[in-house]
């Protein structure tokens, strides 16, 4: 679970130690998905009601957003390790600048939300993992202008105003595949006077969940999962229970680990078909793959062979998996290319890797793998959320010790991943990096 200090957003100084060279094998059981989460919880913003969501994941991200909703005056009721009650009823404020909302990218869907509810929005500008690219949101606010809103930004904050004509329908052809601004469009078109139509929108499992839940909460959204996506505007969303998708990321960091350390591990809670792109590349690579309803089993046993692939938006080879990928190549037979299709950049781990032997080029957008024999453990640094999660398979399959620091980073999209870990052999820890308490002062 996570420490006081980062459930208020504050980065860790702990790390993680890791004894490598062991194979995995037992069991493992997903959560939900963090880019489903971190959506559904601002979209309940727009309930005029009571929403339960079920198989929430408590990882940082979601820990900040709850604080962030009840920074608002939102009740917000933890019921379990993975439900939470929201209750919006009471809000009546549309402005969200604290230093909270800087923490995370995910804080930009508040804008969509407040839009939505109150025609108003003032949210700063998102925070979020910075992995060597710029993250603009231009086309959300296309969308929010088609909509009807005025946009401004100014000292890092976004004010979007439609308070005038209020929200209608429109048209909306997105210039870049974009699932922030697919969700964000979605979450201000479910209250507007008539029809809205997402056009060249993201397919991602998340956009489906959100899409899921505003229309058990009475939503009218038809299309989510394809390119285009229709929302008809209803009068007002009820409460309700939701349960939030398995993660498809976590699954398949899961699966790659196995593929670098070898073994056997049964991956529960998940949806086969979310993962389909992932398993493609895993067989490709010599791992072994038994498919049940909603469980995978990964066995890697023998060599590990060389890839070509290139991150695309689903059904695609899922970018978040890049790292994890990249992670598991440097052990294959020959040279692998990896081509990052989503992203400007999104290989700052690959030094991280080289000081553990790996033997990576990169340039812009393609990265060039020279498997080696093995590596060896080495103290590394976390530059973002998945490049943690590919220094934490590196070093489960390195032979020696590696440190990871800036775990914040990795605690932020994977929930309980050391104890999960530890249940499938993995010798890892989390080591506090607090600095000692200032010795007692010895009387003079
Ligand atoms: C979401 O980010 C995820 N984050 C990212 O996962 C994921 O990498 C990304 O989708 C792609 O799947 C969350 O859901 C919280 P985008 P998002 O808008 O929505 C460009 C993780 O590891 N673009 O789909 O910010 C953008 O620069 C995180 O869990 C614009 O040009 O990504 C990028 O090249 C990291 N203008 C591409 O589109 C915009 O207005 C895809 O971005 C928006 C995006």
């Amino acid at each position: 679970m996570l420490s006081l200090t980062e459930k208020k957003g504050e980065p860790s100084l702990d790390k993680f130690v890791i004894h490598g060279g062991k194979p995995l094998f037992g069991e493992v059981t997903v959560s939900g998905a963090k880019n489903a989460a971190v959506a559904i919880i601002p979209a309940a913003l727009l309930v005029d009601g009571v929403c339960r969501v079920e198989n929430i994941p408590m990882v940082r991200d979601v820990v900040i957003e709850m604080e962030i909703l009840r920074e608002l005056g939102i009740g917000v009721r933890v019921v379990n390790h993975s439900t939470i009650e929201i209750d919006s009823r009471g809000l009546n404020k549309y402005s969200a600048v604290s230093d909270l909302n800087r923490k995370m990218r995910a804080s930009y869907y508040l804008i969509g939300a407040f839009l939505g509810r109150f025609h108003r929005a003032e949210v700063a500008m998102p925070g979020g993992c910075n992995f060597g690219g710029v993250r603009p949101i231009d086309q959300h606010m296309k969308g929010f202008e088609a909509l009807g809103a005025a946009i401004e930004t100014r000292n890092g904050i976004v004010f979007a105003d439609a308070s005038k004509g209020g929200l209608h329908g429109a048209s909306v052809y997105l210039d870049v595949v974009s699932v922030g601004a697919t969700m964000n469009i979605m979450l201000a078109a479910c209250l507007a006077d008539g029809q809205t139509v997402i056009e060249n929108a993201a397919k991602e499992p998340h956009i489906v969940d959100l899409a899921n839940f505003l229309n058990s909460m009475g939503a009218d959204i038809m299309g989510a999962g394809t390119d285009v996506i229709k929302i008809r505007g209803v009068e007002r969303l009820y409460g309700g229970t939701y349960s939030i998708i398995p993660d498809q990321i976590e699954a398949g960091t899961f699966m790659a680990a196995v593929a670098a350390t070898g073994g056997s591990v049964l991956v529960r809670n998940i949806i086969p078909k979310h993962m389909d792109c992932i398993t493609a590349k895993m067989e490709e690579m010599g791992a072994v793959i038994e498919e049940e309803d909603d469980s995978i089993r990964v066995t890697r046993s023998g060599p590990l062979r060389k890839l070509q692939v290139k991150t695309l938006p689903y059904p695609g080879f899922p970018t978040d998996m890049q790292p994890q990928l990249a992670a598991v190549l440097c052990l294959a037979e020959g040279t692998s290319v990896i081509t990052e299709g989503v992203w400007e950049s999104r290989f700052r781990y690959s030094d991280e890797l080289r000081r553990m032997g790996a033997k990576i080029q990169v340039d812009g957008k393609v990265a060039v793998i020279e498997g080696v024999e093995g590596l060896t453990g080495a103290p590394v640094r976390a530059s973002d959320l998945r490049a943690g999660a590919a220094l934490v398979i590196a070093g489960l399959a390195a032979e020696g010790t590696t440190e990871i620091e800036e775990i914040g980073y990795i605690e932020r999209g994977y929930e309980d991943l050391v104890e999960k870990l530890r249940k499938l052999g993995a010798d890892i820890s989390r080591v506090s990096e607090e600095p000692a308490a200032d010795p007692i002062p010895r009387a003079n």
